[in-house]
């Protein structure tokens, strides 16, 4: 499909996915997925938009958010994890223990249990996912119910509108219509996370390479997207 058409195609269904009265809010993680901002725009959906501030992002990050902010006059939410149980984490754990027993317990911690209690005031969500992002996104529908999540009255509605985006459209569409971008990528970050936790691409890397590198690529998920942490290891 050509750019146009791809997107013509994801306001379609950003339009029915938003189409009655019930509550959705958008996603935006302060990397690519300003498209899914942009795209909103022109299908005529305002809506709360969030961004989850695991309180480890980079300072490029937080910036970048709040200059998309203002370019969109987006009403934004930052979610921010519990300090008293990042404290007591920390305090067992150390501040950088996901190097050693993996990111899982860090991110359920920071990004998964503070985004499941806001998102129990909604119908639905937007995301930025895309299925070239990861081999285990390949079949990532673009219309789903939620597999982690509870909305408002139960399931929770979850609309994945550049699910069959590829990276290069992703530039492309920032490009062509100007989007502003986070400064990380000039520094040769693509897929952006933490700050402890992303690093810039080497040559001819997978955008996901860069996140989590030191663990093996079938762990790259960090539980927004997939079946949460094991019972036991939830802290
Ligand atoms: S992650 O699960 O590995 O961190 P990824 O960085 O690929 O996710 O982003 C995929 C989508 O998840 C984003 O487009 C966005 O919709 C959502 N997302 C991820 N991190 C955040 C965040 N910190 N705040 C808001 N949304 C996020
Ligand atoms: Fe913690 Fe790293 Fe996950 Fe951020 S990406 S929440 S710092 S493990």
């Amino acid at each position: 499909m050509t750019l146009d058409a791809l997107t013509e195609h994801s306001i379609a269904l950003i339009q029915k996915f938003c189409a009655d009265d019930q509550s959705i809010t958008c996603a935006f993680s302060g990397a690519e997925d300003v498209v899914v901002l942009d795209l909103l725009r022109r299908a005529n959906r305002s809506m709360p938009v969030f961004a989850v501030d695991t309180a480890r992002l980079h300072l490029e990050t937080v910036t970048y958010i709040q200059r998309v902010q203002q370019h969109f006059n987006l009403d934004l939410t930052w979610i921010k994890p519990d300090p008293k149980a990042v404290a007591s984490f920390e305090h067992q754990n150390g501040r950088f223990s996901f190097y050693e027993d993996g990111h899982l317990a860090c991110c359920n911690l920071r990004k998964t249990e503070p985004l499941r209690a806001y998102l129990t005031q909604f119908d639905g969500w937007l995301t930025g996912l895309r299925r070239d992002q990861n081999p285990n996104r390949g079949t990532l529908p673009e219309l789903q119910l939620d597999p982690v999540f509870k909305g408002l009255r139960g399931p929770l509605k979850k609309a994945n509108p550049i699910a069959s985006w590829s990276r290069e459209d992703v530039d492309t569409y920032i490009q062509r219509y100007n989007l502003p971008q986070n400064p990380l990528v000039q520094q040769g970050y693509k897929s952006i996370g933490c700050a402890p936790c992303t690093r810039a691409l080497k040559p001819q890397e997978h955008e996901r390479a860069g996140r989590w590198w030191w663990e093996t690529a079938s762990n790259k998920e960090c539980g927004l997207h997939q079946t949460p942490l094991p019972a036991s290891k939830v802290v």
